[in-house]
């Protein structure tokens, strides 16, 4: 995960069951090359000890705000620690940890450090359910969010307690992907981004239809990709079943026609087209109202060309920066250079059929005016945030 390589990120870990997941956090952290200094408090030391995080992160836990020497040996650990941290990150965080640092109480080390950073900092909330769905709990979360502070999770489900509802601590893996992404350089600030994704379902009848195994992942993580950049997204998805990426707004559609009208209606202002859809290149010309019974013979399908929503925004007076993809069973080069010019894209990332369609990893190869540029084999987020960071590299900056 380059974008931690390197990185010092200050983990606080409170007293709560959940405090054994940031061992877990801890690893990952350490195996995606940041250093990793844990401040434990009081509470927490009572569910994990500092010789678990010490083993893990190689470098000294932070238990005690007197401690007597600091990083830099000056006894000001709040001080010290905070300082050139790409990040705070609680997990979990309790719900007296939060009402404290809603409050800007500073009685404890991490707390103290709280209020004195000068980084970004980011709480995952752990407690029972009646804890968390608490009025005063719901005020101190806002208030931390009306402050600046990141709030990841919590998630619903069994809880330690024996009951069952939302405070869960989010998986050691989900607080460290919010990170990496939170962490993720904004080189789209001020972007309008409108993306496709998915496969489209041309109707034959009421229960048949001609469509595609396009899954919508790339699609959906180059919203994703692009939101981590800084961008303000608006999704148009074929029917696919994936969540949508937190802050990306999402327009349903089914057809290549009604893929078109979205994207016509939610182009205005755009500074960036990325049409990652599979669309249908036809569609039958009658949608027969009743299903079609089987007969003796064959059955013949009349098809029509969809209109190309990409080619008809690329030609437009303003376009926006247009990026197209292609995906193919062969001679990818070949056809993607011919899908570029023909549409006039400054942009088009080719992918094959067997590398791309479907699963949750992808190699693509960049077509553009300077040549070919690969990325290689990883899963979708990674491919589409190099795929961002190209794009960001060929725009000019924006100055709105
Ligand atoms: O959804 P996944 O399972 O993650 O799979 C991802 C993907 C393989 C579908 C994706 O990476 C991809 O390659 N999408 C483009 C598929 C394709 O080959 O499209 P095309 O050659 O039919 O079209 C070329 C470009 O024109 C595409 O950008 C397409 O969105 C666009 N197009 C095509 C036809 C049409 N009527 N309107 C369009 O906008």
């Amino acid at each position: 995960m380059a974008v931690l390589a390197e990185k010092r990120i200050v983990l606080g870990v409170t007293g709560g069951i959940a405090a054994y997941k940031a061992a877990e956090l801890a690893r990952l952290l350490v195996k995606a090359g940041a250093t990793v200094d844990v401040v434990l408090t009081a509470a927490g030391a009572h569910f994990v000890t500092a010789a678990t995080f010490q083993a893990l992160t190689g470098r000294p836990v932070w238990t005690d705000l007197w401690n007597e020497s600091g990083l830099a040996g000056r006894g000001m650990a709040h001080i010290d620690l905070p300082r050139g941290a790409a990040a705070v990150l609680v997990a979990p965080a309790t719900a007296d940890f939060m009402a404290r640092v809603a409050h800007g109480v500073a009685d404890d080390l991490l707390t103290t450090l709280c209020l004195a950073r000068n980084c970004p900092l980011l709480v995952a909330p752990a407690m029972n359910v009646e804890m968390w769905e608490k009025a005063a709990t719901q005020r101190n979360v806002a208030q931390l969010a009306a402050d600046g502070v990141s709030v990841l999770g919590p998630a619903s489900g069994e809880q330690a307690c024996g009951e069952t509802g939302a405070g869960r601590m989010f998986e050691a893996q989900q607080i460290f992907d919010a990170l990496a992404a939170f962490l993720q350089p904004k080189r789209l600030a001020g972007r309008r981004v409108l993306l496709t994704a998915g496969p489209t379902f041309e109707a034959l009848d009421p229960v048949r239809g001609l469509t595609n195994s396009s899954s919508g992942r790339m699609g959906f993580a180059l919203a994703q990709a692009c939101i981590e950049a800084g961008a303000n997204v608006t999704l148009v998805a074929g029917p696919v079943s994936l969540a949508t990426p937190v802050g990306v707004d999402r327009i349903d559609v089914t057809s290549a026609l009604d893929m078109r009208d979205a994207v016509k209606s939610a182009l205005a202002g755009r500074h960036i087209f990325i049409a990652v859809a599979a669309v249908a290149d036809y569609r039958p010309v009658n949608v027969v109202e009743q299903k079609i019974k089987k007969g003796a013979g064959s059955l013949t399908l009349e098809l029509v060309v969809n209109p190309d929503i990409l080619a008809e925004v690329a030609a437009l007076p303003q376009a926006p920066f247009c990026v197209g993809f292609a995906a193919e069973s062969q001679n990818l080069a070949e056809f993607a250079e011919a899908k570029r010019h023909a549409k006039k894209l400054p942009l088009v990332v080719g992918n094959l059929v067997r590398d791309g369609l479907g699963g949750a990893t992808n190699s693509v190869i960049l077509f553009d005016d300077k040549g070919q540029h690969p990325l290689p084999l990883a899963d979708k987020l990674t491919v589409a945030r190099g795929i961002v960071d190209h794009i960001a590299n060929m725009i000019s900056p924006c100055t709105e």
